[in-house]
Parts: structure tokens; sequence; C-alpha cells
């Protein structure tokens, strides 16, 4: 049996290798842009000058901050290409001032053509909502997930594998958000000035990096709930 010297030795020569370990991650960051910087210049010496004249995305991606699924990588675009807003399990909550503020630019001053829902198979985020663990300040933002499977409860009880369950909740959460962001000012006044405008709801999968369109896209207010749909002039 160890003696508590050996242990506390041990448990600092540990600490010692994660401060060295997170030391050099942090360093590795700095080195790779400064990699990138010259990868990029020397395939195009006006690369940058070029990114720093403006933007002009078509598409707005609202994805899951899982470190896996990142909008360019999964679509192979480059910087300029997508307006990106992330969050845990991709969530569009119509009084989230960060989302709705994201929206309201990427649709009414970048003027995008495509508003992207982007959850992914295996997101943890949908599997803590779909538990009934606490995982502290976080569990308030996982209610809308349990929001999510309570409209969907008749389908999801019925499904006994729970990992057959979590993708199904994956692909209801997209679904739901996609109309989320349909039931918003923002998208339906802006459906009555273009028809350009379609938000789409996609599912990532980890195992083969291919996208899966859930084939909701959604292109008018005109499937909208009666009770959602809003008229046209404010009230006065
Ligand atoms: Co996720």
């Amino acid at each position: 049996m160890p003696n508590i010297r050996d242990t506390k030795e041990q448990s600092e020569e540990m600490s010692q290798n994660r401060i060295e370990r997170q030391k050099r991650a942090y360093e590795e960051l700095l080195q790779g842009n400064r990699d990138w910087v010259e990868m990029e210049t020397a395939k195009d010496p006006e690369y940058f000058a070029k990114l720093a004249a403006g933007q002009e995305p078509d598409v707005l991606w609202i994805g899951c901050s899982d470190s896996r699924v990142p909008a360019n990588e999964v679509t192979n675009t480059k910087p300029g290409q997508v307006f990106v807003h992330r969050n845990i399990a991709n969530v569009c909550v119509h009084s989230d001032m960060n989302m709705l503020s994201v929206l309201d630019y990427a649709v009414n001053v970048l003027k995008v053509k495509h508003v992207i829902v982007a959850g992914h198979y295996g997101c943890g985020g949908i599997a803590a909502a779909l538990s009934n663990k606490q995982f502290g300040l976080i569990d308030n933002w996982l209610r809308h997930i349990k929001d999510v499977y309570r409209l969907h409860s008749n389908e999801l009880d019925r499904i006994t594998d729970e990992n057959v369950k979590l993708n199904r909740l994956v692909e209801l959460n997209v679904i739901e958000q996609v109309y989320n962001l349909c039931k918003t000012t923002i998208v339906q006044n802006a459906w009555r000035e273009r028809e350009d405008l379609e938000i789409h709801g996609w599912v990532i999968d980890l195992n083969s990096g291919l996208v899966k369109d859930l084939q909701v896209t959604a292109k008018s207010s005109e499937n909208l709930g009666k009770v959602f749909k809003l008229d046209e002039s404010k009230v006065k």
C-alpha cells in the first residue's frame, strides 16, 4: 500500500503534467494560427486583404457548440461564406437576444438565403436532457429540449432502445427549432418582403461525417399554426 507521502508526490506530479499539457495546448493554438496565415498567404498573397474587405455570406448556420461540428469544415466552406451561431444543442428560443440578434442581422442586413439548423447524432446536450441528472445552470437551457420531448412523447415513449430514442430526439429537436425560427417576427416579416429565404433542418452523423437533410425546409408562413401567424401591421 503506498504511503501518504508517495500518493501526495504522485498527485503533484500529475497536476504538474496537466499544467504543462494545457500550456502546450495553448501555445499550439498560436502556432496553428501562424501556420494557417502562412499556408493561406502561400496559396493567395491577397487572401487576407480580400477577407478584410467584407463578408457576403448566403447562409446562416445555427449549430451545436460541440467541438466536432464546426460549420465550415462540415460544409467544406471558407471563411466569409457562412455566418454562424452556435449553442448547446442548437436551440432557438424566441427570448434569446443573442440568437435573435444574429438572426435579425443575418436575415435583414446580410440578406442570407438559407438558415440551417444543424444538430448532430450523439449530442451530449440532448443526452443530458433525456436523463434525470442535474448538471447545474445548464439544466434550465436543457428544459427547452425536455419540452420538445413532451411535444413528441407519444412517439418517443414507444422507442425502447435508448440510442435510437436519443437520435430521434436529436432530429425532433432540429425540426422544432426550425419551426421556432419560422414563428419569429424576423422570419415572418422577411417572408412578406422576399421569397428567397429558406429555413432548413439538418443532422450531422459523426460516424460518417455526412449530413442528413430532414426535408423540413420552410419557405413561407403558410404552414404555421394559426395562433403563431402574425398580421402585417403592428397594433397602433
Ligand atoms: Co451537441
